[in-house]
């Protein structure tokens, strides 16, 4: 069976990796050069609105999915039109906006930080009234690790963020003011359904961000808020109609979730299942798109995973480490870019902390 994959970054590169064992071959859409995925399958490099791309595409995949949400909504449109499209393109919609999704998680009784849309300077200074400072300003669209997002902590904050984000001259760029949460932690629950409606959640996550890009992920074990968590993916993931994996990512404060946001997608914060859990991510996607049995998504001991942010350690150093499965993405480093990432596993706690703390150590020196 052929996959086809709109995108071609490092996401789809994982799902390659993972498909082919199950015998599945691959076809990427990404107008990108550089694309890492493309060694992987047959990569088209022309736009995502190319009528002529898209119509070879088609032509060559059984059945279709998506490797980042901001694939234009016309694209998956066409592509819905002509083979299967999973996760549906309602899930693209959603996860596209995040006034949809917050609009959504409000919908299914899923708490979320108090939030208003604010589409002109003079919109900014009622929904501040509203949430209170300090607030997090935010594009409703195309952010992605952090890009797209401004602290306010003081009035005198609001002039240079709107300017930034919302733009000088009209048109504006759409945004949405949303209170800031001192959260305690944050977790992610990463979910899996099948065509069939089935489905299944890997352990939460608790992530560690810097600058708004992820660092750190490492799965929990029997976690308190792991039932809740999986209740408010499964409420999402029923309500779209899904089939793949879908990755939730929260706030906890005061002991409780709050809905940040979702991925329709395979997720950085669930890159420990490779190697960590009996089913990966990967496998698991592919598996529901291909309309195969889901995989289990329990742990195989203890795992943590560490992100190579702008440039990744030598290959040699990072192999010293005991219990190390080292992913390198094949992209050229540049700051903040996601350049590749590490897993650890181990067989108990302590030993997982002694050897994160290396790992931890080795990434840090380089970035
Ligand atoms: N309202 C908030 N209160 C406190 N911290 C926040 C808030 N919103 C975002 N952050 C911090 O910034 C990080 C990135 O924010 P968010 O998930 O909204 O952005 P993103 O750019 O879509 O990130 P990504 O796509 O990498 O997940 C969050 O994981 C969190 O650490
Ligand atoms: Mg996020």
């Amino acid at each position: 069976m052929k996959i086809g994959v709109l995108g071609a970054g490092q996401l789809g590169r994982m799902l390659a990796l993972a498909g082919y064992p199950l015998d599945l071959e691959f076809v990427f859409l990404d107008p990108a050069a550089d694309a890492c995925s493309a060694s992987l399958g047959t990569h088209i490099r022309e736009p995502y609105l190319s009528e002529a791309a898209l119509a070879r595409f088609c032509a060559s995949c059984d059945v279709a999915t998506y490797e980042f949400e901001n694939v234009p909504a016309h694209t998956a449109e066409v592509v819905g039109a002509s083979v299967p499209l999973y996760p549906p393109a309602m899930a693209l919609t959603v996860g596209q906006d995040r006034l949809n999704e917050k609009k959504l998680f409000d919908s299914l009784g899923i708490p979320v930080p108090r939030y208003m849309p604010v589409a002109a300077r003079g919109a900014l200074d009622l929904a501040i009234r509203n949430v209170g400072l300090p607030a997090v300003m935010k594009t409703r669209s195309l952010g992605y690790d952090g890009k797209g997002q401004a602290v306010l902590r003081k009035p005198e904050d609001l002039d240079s963020a709107w300017q930034r984000l919302g733009g000088a001259q009209p048109p504006h760029t759409p945004c949405l003011v949303e209170a800031f949460v001192p959260f305690e932690r944050e977790l992610s629950c990463l979910a899996v359904r099948g065509r069939d409606g089935e489905m299944r959640f890997y352990p939460v996550v608790a992530n560690v961000h810097r600058d708004g890009i992820l660092r750190v992920s490492i799965p929990q074990d029997h976690d308190p808020l792991q039932s809740q968590a999986e209740d408010y993916a499964r409420r999402v993931a029923e309500k779209l109609d899904y089939v793949g994996v879908m990755a939730f990512e929260f706030f906890v404060a005061g002991g409780q979730l709050y809905a940040n946001e979702i991925a329709p997608r395979v997720h950085n914060s669930g890159h420990w299942s490779i190697e960590g859990a009996v089913c990966s991510q990967f496998e698991n996607h592919l598996r529901a798109v291909a309309g195969l049995p889901l995989g289990s998504t329990a742990a195989r001991g203890y795992s943590a995973m560490v992100n190579f942010i702008g440039r990744a350690p030598e290959t040699a150093a990072l192999c010293a480490i005991p219990g190390v499965h080292v992913h390198h993405y094949g992209k050229s480093p540049k700051p903040q870019r996601k350049v590749g990432h590490a897993t650890i596993t181990a067989d108990g706690e302590a030993e997982l902390k002694s050897r994160l703390a290396q790992l931890v150590a080795l990434v840090e020196s380089v970035a």
